[in-house]
């Protein structure tokens, strides 16, 4: 039977049924698939997906289906998640449940934050009860960061359902997501995002697309996601004339006669709400109303009396209500409400869910809502925060303060509002809802001047909201609006007479102004840490201490603040702080050198950091270390070392259900010295799996870098333009890290050079190696850098190489070499570039006469000893040209014979090549060989580029003007060139200079 007023049968909509069918299929292949259906309020999305539903089930699949909601302002963090998991514990049975989420410890204790009904156990903090960490003074002392519990509950989700999806599929439906709170777009994002990984999932999310204005939030979501492959977009359109006639005979039984077929389409135009109103106002009103919002409420105003009142209260309702929650709310009893709510079931205006009522359609409860009067208004949302305020049970655990905090803000109850935001924010930072969480503490601030004892009522005065609401900022990552509420709380406190929250405030000031590239935070923690000696709190010590340590500047102060952090961790038994003044020791002990060697001082002390950690459970630290020792170790040319040291981080992250997030960052550091050693297809691997876990930008883009590289170097050049381009976009937007932005600018000189030539390549080397300060960068990134802009300039002929390589002469003379990777390319550089003469601190700035040969074979010895055999390829091609170039044949070949099994073995076609062609020329019947010139003529080409006149050629080479001009005619003819100027050219294009 159908229900009254509505279609039994599924009008149209075939090509969305087949898609969806379609994608149904590609997940149980294993594939990914995502669908997004955007479409008008009441143009059939709910409906579209109730068939769905059906004939996915009998196909096998499991649905799990959650709706957003609207609540007025209030977000309710991961609702249609929370419904989808609410619906998924009804359907199980404990045993599955258990089963399910069995060796995944964390994962399921975060799944529990998110719904507790899910943990049989019940977890301090879940129910709403303040969390100490919440409630710290700065809500800064917890021990996990707010992005790795988050990073967990994600997890957690997706576990479960890889586990769910192992057996049959699983369609993951979010309906309504134009509603959706932040936290489940984020998730939602997150988990779409991972499909390629997550086998078996098909996810489905709807959304009125009429709602969706200029700056609404799911539109930059909707373009993120339109962007990923597997996703499919579907607009809902208008039922056609025909369709809507189709309706129409589905619902009256019979065809309706031409004149309400016409009158119906004009007025519904094919959107089969209105069409589905009309019809059966046709059949029942005198007059058709003028307002769609009147048409939709025909039906309630037909109905009794006290059906209309019931529907009233229940409009103010969010979602589904259940019975417990009407009956309190109307007062009546459950017979009384039993007769009232029979109607409006009956008319199709409510209809019956398994957990209570909820409204046919979300526009006819808005019709309903709004056609209320403003004073029944405040008291209908008065009678719901009444009633949860009495009954906490009367709606789910973990809903009640939001629900509360929104029903006393829509009735005007400033003080209600206040305080059940209060409780609500410190309940949803249980929950990693970080930006609901600011936005609830926002109505606290907004409320405050209304609420004369907001203080005593909820035992926290205004700076201490202000503190929660920068911290829930900074989770959120809203760093704007966070460096603005400390701004606001500094104004607000006397530093005199509360020194420890004024000195508190402005370290999390520093710390937003850095975050934001607003320069240096030293100022500020001067000035904190003079506000806090340790006889006040050591622990707030430790805490500003420690905060400075992490400056990236090489302070030698920030050292005796690590010094004197880990002295009161000890003193304090804090191994957590202890651990972290550890860990800041090893790293300014590293310093600028960003590298260490196995036995040296950071290693060292990161080990021992390694050992006092392990007594607790701060797991983040323990990632951070293995980081530390992998980029350490990396640094130092130490990259077996470096890749099993990351590798083991990743096994560890696993085991605390981190694997995506903390694994994928850790994966760059296995990638990039695996690509180093040479392994490329293995450290292609690692980094497009890392890849598919969707991990956060500067993650990507570092990978992108790497994948790049690879295939740059294999000659794939397509490929590693749209590698730059992604990590481009990434880093263009960040602040300056040289471990980022110097690895895409050598990157991009090195494309540039290989797809638009030498001359161009300069140009932007040019550009590059004055855009960001070098000087205060580590040489490990600066080294590659130089060198390939020296690479670059070497191609190209005139002025503008010639001014660069001399630029690139003076950074390299003031840049030092720490270890043998960094002294490698100090090598390769000099190669190419020559040296200065002198020590760094000389006043001269010519260049040193270097022998070339012997300059070139240093650097092949180098990156051979290392262990990179790439740059080891391209140093023993340039010895191999130097000396070609020189006429020594015999040196050439041997530089050739050693580079050409190196290529093989690296499979770089590109190069191999150019092996292979040089090692023609070099052989003795070959007559295609570069001109060869002898060392004098060598010497006078080189004046001749740098555009000197036979007579200044003559003085400088103490030589007669008479030979200085035979030299050059000589050189003309063995250059094949016209002009002095074409023989520049052609001299720098052969790399003879
Ligand atoms: N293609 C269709 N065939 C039959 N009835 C439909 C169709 N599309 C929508 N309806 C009916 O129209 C009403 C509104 O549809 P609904 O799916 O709730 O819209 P939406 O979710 O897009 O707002 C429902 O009563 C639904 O049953
Ligand atoms: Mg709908």
């Amino acid at each position: 039977m159908s229900r009254r007023g509505a279609s039994p049968v599924l009008v149209g909509r075939t090509a969305e049924m087949a898609a969806l069918q379609a994608a149904l299929e590609t997940v149980r292949r294993g594939d990914p698939a995502a669908m997004l259906i955007g479409g008008e309020a009441g143009m059939g999305k709910t409906r579209l997906i109730g068939e769905f539903t059906t004939v996915a089930r009998d196909a096998g699949a499991r649905v799990l289906t959650g709706a957003c909601l609207e609540l007025g302002a209030d977000g309710l963090p991961f609702s249609p998640f929370t419904a989808m998991l609410r619906d998924f514990v009804r359907e199980s049975d404990a045993g599955e449940i258990g089963s399910l989420l069995s060796g995944s410890g964390r994962a399921a204790r975060e799944l529990a934050r998110l719904l507790p009904e899910f943990a049989a156990r019940r977890e301090a903090g879940d129910d709403g009860q303040p969390a100490v960490s919440a409630l710290a003074d700065d809500g800064r002392t917890s021990i996990r960061t707010a992005g790795e519990a988050r990073a967990q509950l994600f997890e957690g989700f997706l576990t479960l359902l890889e586990r769910l999806a192992a057996h049959r599929p699983v369609v993951l439906i979010v309906e309504d997501a134009h509603w959706a709170d932040r936290s489940s777009r984020d998730l939602l994002a997150f988990l779409i995002g991972y499909q390629r990984a997550l086998r078996g999932v098909l996810i489905v999310v709807t959304f009125r697309s009429d709602e969706l204005h200029r700056t609404h939030p799911l539109r930059p979501l909707l373009a993120e996601l339109a962007r990923v492959e597997w996703v499919e977009r579907h607009e809902l359109p208008r039922l056609t004339r025909g369709q809507a006639e189709e309706l129409a005979t589905a619902i009256l039984g019979t065809s309706p006669d031409r004149a309400l077929a016409d009158s119906i389409f004009q007025r519904a135009e094919g959107n089969p709400l209105f069409t589905e109103e009309l019809l059966l106002c046709a059949g029942q009103c005198d007059a058709v109303p003028d307002t769609l919002a009147d048409l939709l409420l025909q039906a309630v105003r037909r109905l009794p009396e006290d059906s209309q009142d019931v529907l009233r209260i229940a409009s103010a309702g969010s979602g589904v209500t259940s019975d417990a929650l009407l009956a309190q709310v109307t007062g009546l009893g459950a017979a009384e409400l039993a007769a009232a709510i029979r109607p409006a079931v009956a008319a199709n205006v409510l209809v019956a869910h398994a957990d209570g009522y909820g409204f046919r359609h979300a526009l006819i409860q808005e019709a309903v809502h709004a056609d209320l009067l403003p004073g029944e208004h405040s008291a209908v949302h008065t009678r719901f925060a009444q009633a949860i305020e009495a009954e906490p049970e009367l709606v789910s655990r973990g809903r009640v303060e939001i629900e509360k905090s929104h029903h006393w803000y829509s009735a005007h109850n400033t003080t209600g509002a206040l305080v059940s935001a209060w409780h609500a924010a410190v309940q949803t930072s249980n929950r990693m809802a970080h930006a609901e969480r600011l936005m609830l503490l926002d109505r606290v601030l907004e409320l405050w001047e209304q609420v004369p004892n907001a203080a005593t009522l909820i035992g926290a005065d205004r700076v201490r909201v202000l503190q929660e609401a920068a911290s829930a900022a900074d989770d959120a990552g809203e760093l704007q609006r966070g460096l603005a509420i400390a701004e606001l709380a500094l104004t607000l406190v006397d530093e005199a007479t509360d020194p420890l929250r004024y000195a508190l405030l402005l370290e999390r000031r520093s710390s937003f102004r850095s975050s934001l590239g607003m320069g240096t935070r030293i100022a500020d923690l001067r000035r904190a840490l003079a506000l806090v000696p340790a006889s006040l709190s050591t622990q707030a010590r430790t805490q500003l201490l420690l905060s400075g340590a992490r400056c990236t500047d090489n302070d030698p102060e920030f050292r005796d603040w690590a010094e004197e952090a880990l002295e009161y961790a000890r003193e304090d038994g804090d191994p957590d702080a202890e651990g972290h003044a550890l860990a800041s020791l090893a790293m300014m002990e590293a310093g600028a050198s960003q590298m260490a060697g196995p036995g040296s001082k950071p290693l060292e002390l990161l080990a021992e950091a390694a050992r006092v950690l392990e007594r607790t459970d701060a797991f983040h630290r323990s990632l951070k270390l293995a980081i530390l020792e992998s980029h350490l170790l990396c640094g130092a040319g130490e990259f077996e070392q470096a890749a099993r040291a990351a590798q083991e981080g990743i096994v560890d992250a696993e085991r605390h259900g981190l694997a995506r997030t903390g694994g994928a960052f850790l994966a760059i550091n296995v990638a990039e010295p695996l690509f180093h050693l040479g392994r490329w297809d293995e450290a292609a691997e690692v980094a497009e799996r890392a890849l598919d876990l969707a991990p956060p930008p500067l993650t990507r883009a570092a990978l992108w870098l790497i994948l790049g590289w690879l295939a740059a170097a294999r000659g794939d050049l397509e490929t590693a333009l749209r590698r730059a381009a992604s990590a481009r976009a990434v880093l263009s937007g960040a602040v300056y890290e040289d471990q980022y932005h110097l690895p895409l600018a050598t990157f991009d000189i090195a494309i540039t050079l290989a797809t638009q030539g030498p001359v161009q390549a300069t140009d932007l080397a040019a550009e590059l190696i004055t855009r960001y300060d070098l000087q205060k960068s580590s040489p490990r990134w600066v080294w590659p850098l130089l060198t390939t802009a020296a690479y670059a300039a070497r191609r190209a002929p005139g002025e503008a190489a010639a001014s660069l390589l001399h630029e690139l002469r003076l950074s390299a003379g003031k840049l030092a070499a720490f270890g043998p990777v960094q002294e490698a390319w100090q090598l390769s550089f000099t190669a190419l570039a020559g040296a200065l003469a002198g020590s760094a601190d000389s006043a001269s700035e010519d260049a040193v006469p270097v022998n070339p040969l012997a300059a070139a074979d240093a650097a092949a010895d180098a990156w051979e000893a290392v262990g990179q055999p790439f740059p080891a390829v391209l140093a023993l091609i340039h010895a191999g040209r130097t000396a070609l170039a020189a006429r020594a044949t015999r040196e050439a070949a041997s530089r050739l014979r050693r580079a050409a099994p190196l290529a093989e073995r690296l499979g770089v076609g590109p190069l191999a090549a150019e092996i292979t062609d040089l090692t023609r020329r070099v052989g003795p019947d070959s007559d295609a060989g570069d001109p060869v010139l002898t060392g004098r003529e060598l010497e006078v080409l080189r004046l001749v580029a740098a555009g000197r006149s036979n007579r200044e050629i003559a003085t400088a080479l103490v030589i007669s003007p008479k030979t200085a001009s035979v030299h050059v005619s000589n050189i003309l003819a063995k250059l094949g060139a016209a002009t002095r100027t074409e023989a520049a050219v052609k001299a720098h294009q052969l790399l003879l200079l």
